[in-house]
């Protein structure tokens, strides 16, 4: 049984925690959260295990197997820097630094002390996502050629994390980041991407609508647009809505998880919706998954001494059209 540790026990850290407890050869033994009171909770909701306010206390009087980091960016690369000097294999919670050159000091750290290190990107983890993904690697579409990755509603996000409302870097950041690893994971390397945003909202600091414009390596083209304030019926949150056209055909994941495979003269649909886990409820079923599915990955590689399909280094990609992105918006010009 590999023996975990959570750092950051707020919002986001009960889909963490419940997921943790229908993977088997996983047991999380000890908690972590600078605010006592969510720690004491989090502990509570989490089969006895031990309750801390300080990371380093954790990490100097706990032997762990891995620690689970569910914190916002700017505690990711102290928290990363100690668990690599405890040598203890770490997920860290996207968005992965607030600098590129944070990220790469946490990647050279886990390097250098030997330990895996796995970004929680959750996004293509997701069964739906999963489902286009596999029609585009059997060849059925034929050359992929154009990708739309869309995520647009007016669900309401601050209420849950407040934080984002006073960010002054919002959308991209917050999930710009997961549809641009979709666009890397669906379309391989993006060379050049064009990116426009805007702030519709006036009670946010940051921009909540964005669109961006990519070329990837081979040729292709996907355009990735999401808004937080997006006014329509029914409202898809939290679902990511794609087109992918190839040389053969069309696959469209559509709202309601609704799949469609469509060419010249033929057409073929799926119903697509995951389960919702035990612990879950709609219409966080789809998200609340995919947690459960990107942390049995994260131990099957521990168990297995794989690289994570996520792993820091991996990430260094997607963060790094996040910061273009921002770029590209800044300057009006292709980064
Ligand atoms: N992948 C997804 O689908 C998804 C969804 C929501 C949030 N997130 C991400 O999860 C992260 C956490 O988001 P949240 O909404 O749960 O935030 P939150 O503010 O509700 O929770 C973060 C917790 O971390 C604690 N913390 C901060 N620094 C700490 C430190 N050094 N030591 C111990 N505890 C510390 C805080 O006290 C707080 O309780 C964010 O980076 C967010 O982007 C991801």
């Amino acid at each position: 049984m590999l023996k975990g540790g959570i750092i950051g026990c707020g919002f986001f850290a009960a889909n963490h925690l419940a997921a943790w407890q229908l993977i088997d050869g996983a047991a999380i033994v000890a908690v972590c959260d600078q605010d006592p009171a969510r720690a004491r909770a989090a502990g509570a909701a989490g089969d006895g295990a031990r309750v801390f306010d300080d990371a380093a206390t954790m990490l100097a009087s706990e032997a762990l197997d891995f620690v689970d980091i569910i914190t916002t960016a700017p505690s990711h690369r102290p928290l990363v820097e100690l668990a690599a000097r405890h040598r203890v294999p770490v997920i860290c919670q996207k968005p992965f630094a607030p600098t590129l050159d944070d990220a790469r000091a946490m990647v050279d750290a886990c390097a250098q002390a030997g330990v895996p290190l796995m970004v929680h990107e959750n996004f293509r983890w997701q069964s739906p996502l999963m489902a286009v993904k596999n029609i585009v690697s059997s060849g059925e579409i034929g050359e992929p050629a154009y990708a739309r990755i869309s995520f647009r509603h007016a669900y309401d996000i601050y209420t849950n994390q407040p934080y984002l409302k006073t960010e002054p870097q919002l959308a991209i950041m917050d999930l710009g980041i997961h549809l641009l690893d979709l666009a890397r994971y669906f379309l391989g390397e993006a060379t050049r991407l064009h990116c426009r945003t805007q702030r519709v909202n006036p009670a946010v600091a940051g921009e909540d609508c964005v669109t961006i414009l990519l070329d990837h390596a081979g040729g292709a083209v996907s355009l990735v647009d999401f808004s937080f304030f997006t006014k329509l019926e029914p409202d898809p949150f939290p679902q990511t809505l794609v087109r992918i056209e190839g040389t053969k055909g069309t696959v469209e994941l559509l709202a309601g998880y609704h799949l469609r495979v469509s060419g010249p003269g033929w057409s073929r649909e799926e119903d697509v919706e995951p389960a919702v886990p035990a612990f879950g409820a709609k219409p966080w079923h789809n998200i609340q998954e995919s947690v459960v599915n990107i942390q049995r990955h994260w131990i099957e590689c521990l168990q297995n001494d794989r690289e994570p399909a996520t792993s820091g280094a991996d990430n260094l990609k997607t963060i790094d059209l996040v910061f273009r992105a921002y770029e590209s918006a800044a300057t009006g010009r292709a980064s």
